[in-house]
């Protein structure tokens, strides 16, 4: 029993290390608004097929660890309940929800969205009244890309102490340097890695 719960414990590991794509994921859009206009060339052709080839691997990763969790859960001799009584774990498991849907509104609706202004534009210049428009759809989208880089991290310092709840106050100052940081990805191209 200790060799599957050494294993399910690298995969949930493995995978959440996985899930940081939107941190990268700023970075590229990051470094696509300091390459400035024409928008609609090739190099937005690259970034959008990147982007929305993610989505389904974020789904699976998401499932990976959640079926990984509730597996160290149960296996650990826990039932389900263990989501109420312990509130780290139940933490996670509300944030991974939030996390699926930010993602499938995402996958279903606003990508789906900004293809679509894409293919009306037909050839360049984009008119003005649907780069707006894309404008507006993409700032959304690298507004949802932080809340899911934001959360990621949370609920990976969360997993830590799991078993072993740290401080409230070390939490909380965890929280808020995971939130200057999620700040960083957002506003810049984070050069130095951590700013
Ligand atoms: C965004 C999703 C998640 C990420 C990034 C994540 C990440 C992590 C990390 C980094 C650890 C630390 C492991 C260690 O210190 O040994 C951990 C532990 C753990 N996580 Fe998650 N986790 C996620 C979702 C979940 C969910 C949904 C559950 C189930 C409710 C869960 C249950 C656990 C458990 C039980 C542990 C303790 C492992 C053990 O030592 O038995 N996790 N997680």
């Amino acid at each position: 029993m200790e060799t599957v719960i050494s294993i399910l414990k690298v995969i949930h590991i493995v995978t959440a290390i996985l899930m940081a794509w939107p941190f990268y994921a700023l970075v590229a859009v990051n470094q696509r608004a300091r390459l400035g206009p024409p928008l609609g060339d090739r190099v937005d052709t690259y970034m959008e097929n990147i982007i929305k080839n993610r989505t389904i691997p974020c789904f699976v990763f998401q499932g990976t660890v959640l079926v990984t969790g509730l597996s160290l859960v149960l296996l650990r001799g826990l039932g389900l309940d263990a989501l109420v009584t312990n509130p780290i774990l139940g933490l996670k498991f509300l944030l991974l929800l939030v996390i699926a849907g930010l993602l499938t509104y995402v996958h279903t609706s606003l990508q789906p969205r900004i293809d679509d202004l894409f293919a009306q534009t037909g050839s360049n210049p984009v008119p003005q009244e649907i780069a707006k428009q894309i404008g507006v759809r993409r700032l959304r989208r690298k507004r949802i890309a932080s809340i899911c880089m934001f959360v990621v991290l949370t609920v990976a310092m969360l997993g830590v102490q799991a078993w072993a709840p740290f401080p409230l106050w070390l939490t909380v100052v965890l929280v808020i340097a995971i939130g200057v940081f999620t700040w960083r990805a957002y506003s810049s191209v984070t050069p130095y890695g951590w700013a």
